[in-house]
């Protein structure tokens, strides 16, 4: 049984996100979407937002035989993945610039618990350029996200904006 952490902020979930769990599915048993809930930081969508809106999206993946679970934490990466039982890391790796800090914190992770492994995956090329910070930048000025997010996501950031 193979479980594995995917963590992140999601805010939102793009479509380089989901290319990657649907990757991580042929390679794991089960995967957690961790939702990192950051106290420091001013999000777009809630972490409750953001678990509706994951749960509702990773049902449009093929999964295989994959179990997935949306879930959120606090504090520790590593400590999450412990607690949760979870022997791997997953991370997406979209460019070489992404791998300089994903390697720090790899390294770290593994200097904190050097029983839980992280892999890095890279979504289609399509993706590679894909972020949710680029995506929400974009879609506050004014511009199309169509293709970058799934329709669902793009329907919710529309709503957002108007209640502002
Ligand atoms: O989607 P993001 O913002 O790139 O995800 C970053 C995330 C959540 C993986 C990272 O910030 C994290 O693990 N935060 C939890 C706190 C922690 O463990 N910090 C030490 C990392 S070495």
């Amino acid at each position: 049984m193979r479980r594995a952490i995917y963590p992140g902020s999601f805010d939102p979930v793009t479509n380089g996100h989901l290319d990657i769990i649907e990757r991580g599915c042929k390679l794991f048993d089960e995967i957690i979407i961790g939702i990192l809930v950051n106290p420091d930081k001013q999000p777009f969508f809630t972490v409750e937002e953001r678990h509706e809106m994951l749960t509702a999206v990773v049902k449009s993946i093929s999964q295989g035989g994959c179990t997935l679970r949306v879930d959120s934490f606090s504090g520790l990466l590593v400590n999450y993945a412990v607690a949760q039982e979870a022997d791997v890391i997953v991370r997406g790796i979209r460019a070489i610039s992404d791998y300089e800090y994903e390697l720090q914190m790899a390294l770290m992770n593994r200097r904190l618990a050097p029983s839980v492994e992280t892999v890095f995956m890279m979504p289609a090329e399509t993706y590679s350029y894909v972020s949710s910070r680029l995506v929400k930048e974009v879609f506050q000025l004014g511009g199309t996200v169509t293709g970058l997010v799934p329709p669902l996501i793009e329907k919710r950031m529309k709503e957002k904006l108007n209640q502002q």
